[in-house]
């Protein structure tokens, strides 16, 4: 038995989808534990590409249980197009479970969401514009409508009543924005309660048994380390929390079960939404990796920010998240760069930083300080073994683990699920 939990080491978007794919193989279980559809996953299976923003990467093995645990917002809209999509593509969605405590997101979210935005303005979050905040917003603030209440139209007339008083005080008279009709709101979420109830279930209970009988489970992280409302670049992060301790709280499991975390931290880095980012490269070679990389979000579309892989950034994440493997994605897009920078440190006025700062105010002053290694310029996308990498791509891949402090277990050469180097097995 092994329990394995799965998360995003830099600022998301690091091929956590395509590593969680390629583990789910030797899962019984694969469950996602927080974050929503801001996520976006793009998964390449058989040829065919699949882009998921809630439901788990899993699925796309049939006989896999797949999870939303309590953690997770969700909404009902999206994850109801999800399933019709799968569905239209032949993929069952017949072992898909949703909590009955996971929070939904609600149609006012979405719209305070983009009205917190434009009142931002330069200081904008660049959120997806997905209604999570609002979301989470309301869970802390214990005003949220979750999926138990969704599927019970008693409790959603009682929730939303009281929900659509204050969310049509604040859109009306703090935005100028238009007020949301109880009827017609309540019609379209009861329809989706009746929609959503057959995939409702006790996700604890379901993981916490399959502990018990010895099964294997993955918990699929979504956004990264530096995404985390806690320990990530507040206040440019998402709602909830990316770090692998939240894996024990999104999915009801207490942390004395779990086995190995894994980091995935793209070969270099990138970044959506505003921020500051030290190895940011803002040159051709930027360009040159966000084409290479097919750097533009899942989920928005939007160009990413990239830059150098930053050493300082992965001890962090291996700190924070107690990393005990590093799968790292996307080696094969810096083939053909004759030089290949690292950032080992950070240097703030004079001094050499080698811990992520805790303040924005450090951090968009601190400046990397780099090494050098040579690239290579065979194509690897058809490497299997990291022993025929050419000899700098395996010195890459080591002086990164290194600089890390966290030994290899995957590498990545391309999307496909079979463009995967397996260093160390995980099951
Ligand atoms: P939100 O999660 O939509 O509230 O957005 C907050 C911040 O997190 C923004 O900078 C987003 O770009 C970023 N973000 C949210 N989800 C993802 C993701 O899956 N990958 C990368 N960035 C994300």
């Amino acid at each position: 038995m092994s329990t394995v939990v799965v998360i995003g080491a830099q600022w998301g978007d690091e091929g956590k989808g395509k590593v969680t794919d390629f583990l789910a193989r030797g899962a019984d279980i694969v469950v996602r534990y927080q974050g929503g559809n801001n996520a976006g996953h793009t998964v390449v299976a058989d040829g065919q590409e699949y882009k998921l923003h809630l439901i788990p990467s899993g699925i796309l093995h049939p006989e896999k249980l797949c999870l939303i645990g309590n953690g997770v917002v969700l909404d009902p809209e999206v994850f109801i197009g999800e399933v019709e999509g799968l569905s239209a593509r032949g993929i069952s969605t017949s072992n898909l479970k949703i909590s009955p405590r996971a929070h939904v997101i609600m149609p006012y979210h979405l719209r305070i969401d983009a009205c917190d935005e434009e009142r931002r303005g330069a200081n904008r979050i660049g959120t997806t514009g997905r209604g999570i905040g609002p979301a989470y917003a309301d869970k802390a603030a214990r005003a949220g409508i979750r999926v138990a209440d969704l599927i019970d139209p008693e409790s959603l007339a009682e929730r939303l009543k009281i929900a659509l008083e204050e969310k049509n005080a604040i859109l009306t008279k703090l935005y100028g924005s238009q007020a949301f009709d109880f009827e017609a709101v309540y019609g379209t979420y009861k329809k989706y309660g009746e929609r959503l109830a057959p995939f409702v279930s006790d996700v604890s209970i379901l993981i916490n048994e399959a502990i018990r009988e010895g099964k294997n489970i993955l918990f699929e992280g979504a956004q990264g380390t530096l995404l985390d409302i806690d320990h990530g670049t507040y206040p440019y992060v998402t709602s909830s929390h990316p770090v692998a301790g939240a894996a024990c709280l999104g999915s009801g499991v207490g942390p004395t079960k779990i086995d190995k975390v894994i980091g995935v931290a793209k070969a270099y880095i990138t970044r959506v939404g505003e921020g500051p980012f030290p190895t940011e490269l803002k040159d051709e070679t930027g360009e040159r990796l966000r084409r290479r990389g097919h750097e533009f979000g899942t989920t928005t579309g939007r160009p990413r920010r990239c830059g150098w892989f930053d050493a300082v950034i992965a001890r962090y994440a291996a700190r924070i998240n107690g990393l005990d493997y590093l799968a790292v994605t996307k080696l094969d897009v810096l083939t053909g760069l004759d030089r290949i920078k690292i950032c080992t440190a950070y240097s703030y006025g004079g001094e050499t930083v080698e811990e992520f700062p805790a303040t924005l105010k450090v951090l968009s002053r601190c400046r990397p300080v780099y090494e050098e290694v040579p690239g290579w310029t065979e194509d690897i996308s058809t490497v299997r073994k990291i022993e025929d990498l050419p000899v700098n791509a395996q010195n890459y891949l080591r002086r990164i683990s290194q600089l890390s402090g966290v030994p290899l277990a995957l590498a990545g050469v391309g999307p496909g699920r079979d463009q995967t180097l397996v260093i160390k097995e995980l099951y």
